[in-house]
């Protein structure tokens, strides 16, 4: 690891590394009214999402971390109060068109499911109206105990299908750990226990979160003050559980998010020998847009009678057009270049296959004129952290990454995913295009195809049963609509 590389690539012009604003194009939202479609009685009948499986079927970075801490506020709404809705800070309206991915609901409202009224609010203050399809289908099973598969689409909302549950459950005057979420990377935890913290602002309960990267020590300390829910990364929760500093013996729930890439071998034993620890009444909840067959044997192996979610009837967001644009590996520079001249990026993540690449293509990106940040797991935790929460910010306008981004990560102004390197196999393909069109959306996706990809374009095709279109020449009319 060179820990003496630059945080980020040195800019071009004014001010080294940081945003310059070179496309007049960045716009926010663009005002079109959000369109809450209800499940019809056919389509219902027709959509049997969910099953009961058979029986035997079975900062820190200080900046970033202070910002994600700042936001346990006390309540300033009085929750007993009769008009305690219209009390509440409500952001505004989100007005952009969304797909039926999102809309396609059967019209529930979050206050159908009998929650703490604490939880409503912060539900309502985070600018949600009303549950998303996934939300719909897992919420009240979760709250029921059950063990869940939930499958839903990139973005459609599975972290508040979880996280609403789970707040819901907690008791914050019994001082324990009694729900962990485990996720894939520490940014992905970092963004999840900040849900946690915003969707549960008003409950008075502590959310820690905990990953590599950090200082153990911090972590000893802060586990010695009340803790009611943790969010991390599956190694460094086992270091502290086998340190006696984390105890699971009270922690009840579960929760796998990205649970295909949890179980990868670099974390399945961690995460089976967490499971061991946790108490005999526990429930597991496994959330992912991709299930690969081996997830099954874990299924079968830990989870009982399970009830299995799957909203996807297909693969692809509706939101995202995917093109290709067919490229010799030195033409890649210059195509990107082209790229970004004529699409209208409010902002776009990059992915390269390897660390290298990423850094050297963050170098050219800058070379050529346009801003860029850069992300990978070989940067050191103070970097990355403020790379991501910069980059959120709308700091830069475009990111180049390798796969560290390709889970989970919710940056809603996102609108355009470049494949500079073609990814391996389809989960990843799905995964990193998911990064745009975020909650049903609008999104474009370019994959530049050298001739060694052709096959594996095609093989992606097949496999996610979608179109990746040639990219027209005039892309810039073609695109529109984002
Ligand atoms: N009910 C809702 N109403 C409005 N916005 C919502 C609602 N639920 C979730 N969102 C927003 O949708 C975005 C995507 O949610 P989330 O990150 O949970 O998706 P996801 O299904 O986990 O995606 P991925 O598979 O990529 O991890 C977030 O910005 C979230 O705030
Ligand atoms: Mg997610």
């Amino acid at each position: 690891m060179n820990n003496s590389r630059p945080r980020y690539p040195p800019g071009i012009g004014r001010g080294g590394g940081g945003y310059i604003q070179q496309n007049p194009n960045f716009h926010s939202r663009s005002p079109h009214q959000p369109q809450y479609a209800q499940r019809n009685v056919a389509q219902n009948q027709h959509q049997q999402w969910m099953r009961r499986a058979a029986a035997t079927d079975g900062s820190v970075d200080s900046d970033a971390n202070n910002e994600v801490e700042k936001t346990i506020q006390p309540a300033t709404v009085d929750s007993s109060s009769q008009d305690w809705k219209a009390k509440l800070k409500i952001p505004p309206p989100d007005t952009r068109y969304r797909t039926e991915d999102v809309t396609a609901t059967k019209g529930n409202e979050f206050e159908d499911y009998f929650l703490k009224r604490e939880l409503l609010m912060g539900i309502y203050e985070k600018g949600f109206e009303r549950p998303s399809p996934i939300q719909e289908e897992s919420i009240p099973i979760a709250l029921t105990g059950s063990d869940i598969l939930a499958r839903a689409k990139n973005g459609t909302g599975k972290t508040a299908a979880f996280c609403i549950p789970a707040l819901e459950k907690l008791d914050r005057d019994n001082n324990v750990i009694q729900v962990v979420i485990v996720v894939p990377t520490r940014e992905l935890a970092l963004q999840t226990s900040q849900v946690c913290k915003e969707l549960g602002k008003h409950l008075r309960i502590q959310v820690m979160v905990t990953t590599g990267g950090t200082s153990l020590k911090d972590d000893i300390m802060r586990l010695y003050q009340p803790v009611h829910l943790l969010v991390g990364t599956p190694g460094r929760i086992l270091d502290l559980a086998k340190k006696g500093v984390c105890v699971l013996k009270d922690c009840s729930m579960l929760i796998m998010d990205e649970a295909d890439k949890l179980l990868s071998p670099e974390f399945q034993p961690s995460v089976e020998q967490l499971i061991r620890l946790l108490p005999e009444n526990r429930q597991i909840l496994m959330y992912s847009a991709t299930f690969p067959v081996t997830v099954k044997e874990f299924k079968d192996k830990y989870l009982r009678k399970p009830f299995i979610i799957n909203l996807m009837d297909e693969l692809t967001l509706k939101g995202i057009t995917q093109y290709y644009a067919f490229v010799e590996e030195r033409q890649k520079v210059h195509c990107l270049n082209t790229l970004f001249s004529k699409l209208q990026i409010n902002q776009s993540i990059i992915f390269c296959n390897s660390v290298n690449r990423v850094e050297l293509l963050a170098k050219k990106i800058t070379e050529l004129g346009y801003s860029c940040f850069y992300i990978h797991a070989k940067m050191l935790q103070d970097h990355r952290n403020r790379v991501f929460h910069d980059f959120r910010n709308g700091a830069c306008r475009n990111l180049v990454c390798t796969d560290l981004f390709t889970r989970g990560i919710d940056i809603q102004a996102v609108n355009v995913v470049i494949n500079f390197d073609f990814p391996r196999n389809s989960e990843t393909y799905l995964h990193r295009v998911g990064r745009s069109g975020r909650f049903g959306h609008l999104g474009l996706a370019v994959n530049l195809i050298t001739y060694e990809d052709r096959f594996n374009l095609y093989k992606m095709e097949q496999e996610l049963g979608t179109e990746i279109k040639q990219i027209p020449p005039q892309i810039d009319q073609a695109i529109y609509c984002l």
